[in-house]
């Protein structure tokens, strides 16, 4: 059979590790493909480094169009990020009736559904299972592996730049700023980590795998996203002697209609405690997880490298083979875009924030005098918000010997999240409560 050709828009880090993973493991992934993917033409603005890297395998230009434009070429692979060119070259693409691997999180995650509709319109694929938790085949376990299931929720630490900040807080016990520091110092995190920091790039993936698990289009836009620039080394260290980690979690669940809130998705990505002995609260420096519920399977857990080179060329050549097997298939035939028919997709309602049932950490800062802690149990109870544990320490931050403050740490019971809230409007308008109320969601993942 005649080789696939493949034209890489970007030679950065992933795009050389596709090609030299491809080219380390050229007969392997021939013997497995049934026919040779040659990466015959590749386009960076930096030509000199996409020759340095591929040599004379392959046609180097600066204009990604003009690869596009090739008659040969069947597959894009595309690698440069972003929402802007990227998505008018991948449509462009599609637009040629050629086939697209992407890894571009933030792309499908805000123009998802432009580009699926594209991409059917045509007969195409777009394949994206390096956008998604880097080498990590959680795609293809979710789309494929779980099929038989009705997924009930999926909670991941998909970014990497992230869990190795909140590793570093609580194994040295430093803040958030010298944790930041290291992780560049390392190579972790870009030189604007703003991305990773604010939640943004966990929530681009979390928004794909909603989608794909439920059946529902892409929805970034209704994600709830907060990141870990506010988390406080005190506060590591309570949840740790209440038995918990603190994880930037990329939630999603299919909720139904309880007390309080109604039916819908929920689709958030906040810091989050998790007891201790989970398996994915273990999971340490810049490494990825995800947790998968199922209804039949039960709980899942995937496990890896979500950036870097050769784990993320792992997922898109994994891309790419399932292309050479499978574009010549009748279009009809092939695992859907987002793992459900098309005309069967739902439009479930994504949740706000205030309909979210969750547990809660809180922590105050209240004055060290008869009466506050009844005070602040009273408004709990008002809400009808139920108390699971309750810790009282010498204040962490801003109090000093003999300071007449201290901390109190209230772990809560299940709750809809604006009955929480209001409670904590109510709480921190007493005069004892001395500082901004910390308010971290809790998850039990049982
Ligand atoms: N910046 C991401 C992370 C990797 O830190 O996990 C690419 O998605």
């Amino acid at each position: 059979m005649k080789p696939i050709q493949v034209g890489l828009l970007g030679a950065g880090v992933v795009g050389s590790g596709t090609f030299t993973v491809l080219k380390r493991n050229q007969e392997e992934i021939r013997r497995r493909a049934g026919r040779e993917i040659r990466i015959s033409h590749v386009a960076d603005l930096d030509t000199a480094r996409a020759r340095a890297l591929v040599g004379d395998a392959a046609e180097v230009v600066a204009d990604a169009r003009a690869v596009i434009a090739r008659p040969e070429i069947d597959v894009i692979v595309e690698l440069i990020g972003g929402t802007g060119i990227a998505k008018t070259l991948v449509l462009e693409a599609i637009e040629a009736g050629k086939h697209v691997v992407t890894a571009n999180k933030a792309l499908l995650a805000v123009h998802g559904t432009e580009i699926f509709a594209a991409a059917r319109d045509k007969g195409v694929v777009v394949a994206f299972e390096a956008a998604v938790a880097g080498g990590i085949p959680i795609i293809k376990a979710l789309r494929e592996g779980l099929t038989a299931n009705r997924i009930e929720w999926i909670a991941g630490i998909i970014n990497g730049t992230t869990n190795f900040i909140l590793s570093e807080m609580r194994a040295k016990g430093i803040d958030f700023a010298t944790a930041l520091a290291e992780a560049q110092r390392l190579g972790y995190a870009e030189a604007d980590p703003s991305f990773d920091i604010n939640g943004t790039d966990a929530a681009h993936k979390a928004t794909i795998v909603s989608a794909i698990a439920f059946g529902v289009p892409v929805q970034f836009a209704k994600a709830h996203v907060e990141g870990i620039a506010e988390l406080q080394a005190a506060d590591i260290a309570y949840a740790e002697q209440l038995g918990y980690r603190i994880k930037l979690l990329a939630i999603t669940r299919r909720r139904d209609a309880t007390a309080g809130a109604p039916a819908g998705i929920e689709l958030r990505v906040h810091p989050t405690l998790v007891p201790t002995e989970r398996l994915i609260a273990n999971v340490e420096g810049a490494m990825n997880a995800v947790l998968v519920q199922g209804d039949a399977v039960g709980t899942t857990l995937y496990y890896g490298k979500g950036a870097g080179a050769e784990p993320t060329a792992s997922a898109v050549i994994a891309d790419l083979v399932d292309l050479a097997r499978l574009a010549s298939a009748d279009p009809d035939h092939r695992v859907p875009h987002l793992a459900f028919q098309p005309a069967a997709m739902q439009d479930l309602a994504v949740l706000s924030i205030d309909e979210v049932v969750t547990s809660f950490y809180l922590r105050l800062q209240v004055a060290d005098v008869a009466g506050v802690l009844a005070r602040v149990t009273g408004i709990l109870a008002e809400h009808d918000i139920s108390i699971d544990a309750l810790l009282q320490r010498p204040a962490a931050i801003g109090g000093h010997e003999g300071a007449a403050r201290t901390d109190v740490i209230i772990l809560t019971h299940d709750t809809v999240e604006g009955r929480m809230t209001k409670a904590i409007a109510a709480m921190q308008a007493l005069p004892t409560v001395l500082a901004k109320i910390v308010r971290i969601r809790k998850e039990d993942l049982g």
